[in-house]
């Protein structure tokens, strides 16, 4: 077996797409359930099947097997894949590379951002960094949590890195590529961040894939300066802390977003666990998906200033877009989360948590302080400036109960919301939109997932089925032909071998039959297999003997009564041998 095979047997899909999202099992059979990964929806529609360690989501027809999955959701080459299971699942693998440019391109790139963090590290402990250790000490970070955080410090000489890449012999292809070091204009290279306090940013298993790295002065500019996109970077798709946040995130049921590096480390300093940031960028679509996975709370708490209250609000519509639920936490004396924490501690902190309000509330409070809601003005003001956020709620029932919040909240008339948010339900499509497929038969639904589950009726059924003509006029015609021509092949029987031999749509159409709803363990028994094999097999000779007394017909109609009369014969001896299998068929069913 080679190690492709070897690592996918020793892993259970269920298991390892369980890390990244939350399944539910459907009834008592081997399928799970849960929400897409890799699009928004409300309900799921994204299903795992443990028999076949296989997924598929009906909604965004993202589906494969669990190598697939780890490639797409961590976006890792196949190689990549392979080795992140392997060593997150203790498979030993063998050493052979094989691997492209590409690959080896960026596990250099990943090697040079241990190398960087680690001499980084050094810095900060070392004698040259006692004033970076101090200014840490005065915001309340001990050397404990530094370390936990992997923060360290840029030497200021500007060459420290570049030499140090020099002697491990990376390359100038693989030092362009690093982002850690930039080129000189007389030639060579010279590092990047220079007497920066620095913050090591994760890939969400935990690998370090970018710096921030923070002035020391104040005269320092900019304040951060943080990694360009790599070919192991993309800042959009990456939030800081995700790596350690996201199992509490999922104990708690609620994340806790911020604006700063240094406002997730003050608080989870203080014990407050759950806290991601997004790295110096305004949030997307895919940094939310990130967090939606491990759950759909969210509690936005931005800094008190004008541009954290604009952020916030961006923020809040992009998470409302994706279907969380967001409340805001506003602290006091304009204070950031850090602050706070450090001043009020973390059960003051928790406090305000429990307490923060629905971001509606929030917004409308908002909207009250810009507009005057006693005028009509201010209320048309107020109006237009909520409705894109409400817009923004995917669920319609939600919407409406929205509506008459903001209008209570407001004291506006709700029936000019209500046609407000009418139009917007209108406008919006909610589901993503289903191919429509051909309706499979029940009997192609049993016939396959038997086929399937077990060795026995394929060495059982396939031979009875491989001559009928209706297996071949089946919608899932193709399924049943790569089947046989599987079985015909020798190779051993795998989920993986089957999807290998079809198209696309195939591929669809078999994924759709395997999560059907009405193939259920119990439904997909070798007794059921037979039992329709046996009403197929009745219906093939039915079909011949129709065709058979056509042929009849014309002979006569023709004029060829020897003809008439030879078909006729084989007429009879099929009926015949028809009544005798038929008390068989009786006693089989
Ligand atoms: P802040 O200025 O609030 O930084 O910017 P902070 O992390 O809270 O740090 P302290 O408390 O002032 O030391 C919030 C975030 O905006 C990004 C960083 O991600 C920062 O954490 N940012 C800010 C930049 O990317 N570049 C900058 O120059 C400033
Ligand atoms: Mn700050």
């Amino acid at each position: 077996m080679d190690f492709v095979e070897h690592l996918k047997s020793s892993l259970d899909i269920v298991k390892v797409i369980g890390e990244y999202v939350r399944l539910k099992r459907a009834g008592s059979g081997p399928r799970y359930v849960g929400l897409c990964p890799f699009h928004t929806e409300k309900t799921p529609s994204f299903s795992v099947h443990q028999g076949h360690q296989f997924y598929k989501c009906f909604g965004c027809g993202a589906g494969g097997d669990v190598i697939r999955f780890v490639m797409e959701i961590e976006r890792l080459s196949f190689f990549e894949a392979l080795k992140l299971l392997a060593e997150r699942y203790g498979i030993p693998m063998p050493q052979r590379e094989y691997s492209d440019a590409e690959t080896r391109l960026r596990a250099a790139v990943y090697r040079m951002h241990e190398i960087a963090a680690q001499v980084f590290r050094g810095h900060l402990e070392g004698p040259e960094g006692a004033e970076a250790r101090r200014y840490l000490e005065s915001r309340g970070v001990d050397p404990g949590i530094a370390a936990e955080f992997g923060l360290g410090l840029a030497d200021r000489s500007g060459t420290d890195l570049v030499r140090r890449f020099e002697r491990e012999g990376f390359s100038a292809e693989q030092m362009d590529a690093s982002g850690l070091v930039l080129r000189r204009e007389g030639g060579g290279f010279y590092d990047r961040f220079r007497g920066r306090l620095m913050f090591p940013i994760h890939s969400e298993s935990g690998k370090v894939i970018a710096f921030a790295g923070r002035a020391l002065s104040a005269e320092d500019e900019p304040k951060y300066m943080n990694s360009p996109e790599t070919p192991i970077y993309r800042k959009s798709h990456v939030l800081y802390n995700l790596h350690r946040a996201k199992d509490a995130i999922r104990r708690l049921d609620r994340s806790i977003l911020v604006e700063g590096y240094m406002d997730v480390i003050g608080l989870e300093a203080a014990g407050v666990r759950g806290v991601v940031a997004s790295c110096g960028t305004a949030l997307t679509a895919s940094q939310v998906r990130l967090l939606r996975r491990h759950s759909e709370n969210v509690v936005v708490n931005f800094d008190p200033d004008a541009a954290g209250g604009a952020a916030a609000e961006r923020s809040i519509q992009v998470l409302l877009e994706e279907g969380l639920r967001v409340r805001v936490l506003e602290l006091e004396d304009g204070l950031d989360p850090d602050e706070f924490v450090r001043r009020a501690g973390a059960e003051a902190y928790g406090d305000r948590l429990t307490k923060a309000p629905g971001y509606f509330y929030w917004l409308a409070d908002r909207a009250r302080a810009k507009y005057d809601v006693r005028t009509a003005e201010g209320r048309a003001g107020a109006l237009r400036f909520l409705l894109p956020a409400v817009h923004r709620v995917s669920d319609r029932l939600e919407r409406a109960a929205i509506a008459s919040e903001i209008a209570a909240h407001l004291g506006v008339e709700t029936g000019l919301l209500v046609e407000h948010f009418r139009k917007a339900a209108v406008q919006r499509s909610d589901q993503p939109l289903r191919q429509a497929v051909e309706p499979v038969r029940p009997v192609e639904k049993i016939l396959l997932n038997a086929l399937l589950a077990s060795e026995e009726a394929r060495r059982e059924l396939i031979p009875q089925l491989r001559g009928m003509r209706q297996v071949a006029h089946f919608v899932t015609g193709r399924i049943f032909q790569a089947l046989f021509a599987l079985a015909e092949s020798g190779q051993a029987f795998s989920f993986a071998a089957l999807e290998g031999r079809l198209e696309e749509r195939d591929r669809e159409l078999l994924a759709s039959v395997i999560f059907a709803d009405e193939t259920g363990e119990e439904a997909c028994s070798l007794e059921q297999a037979r039992a329709c094999v046996a009403r197929l097999a009745a219906e093939e000779r039915a079909a011949q003997r129709a065709a058979l007394r056509a042929r009849v017909r014309e002979a006569e109609r023709a004029g060829d009564l020897a003809e008439a009369l030879r078909l006729t014969e084989e007429l009879n001896r099929l009926e015949r041998s028809e009544r005798r299998s038929g008390t068989v068929a009786g006693v089989v069913q």
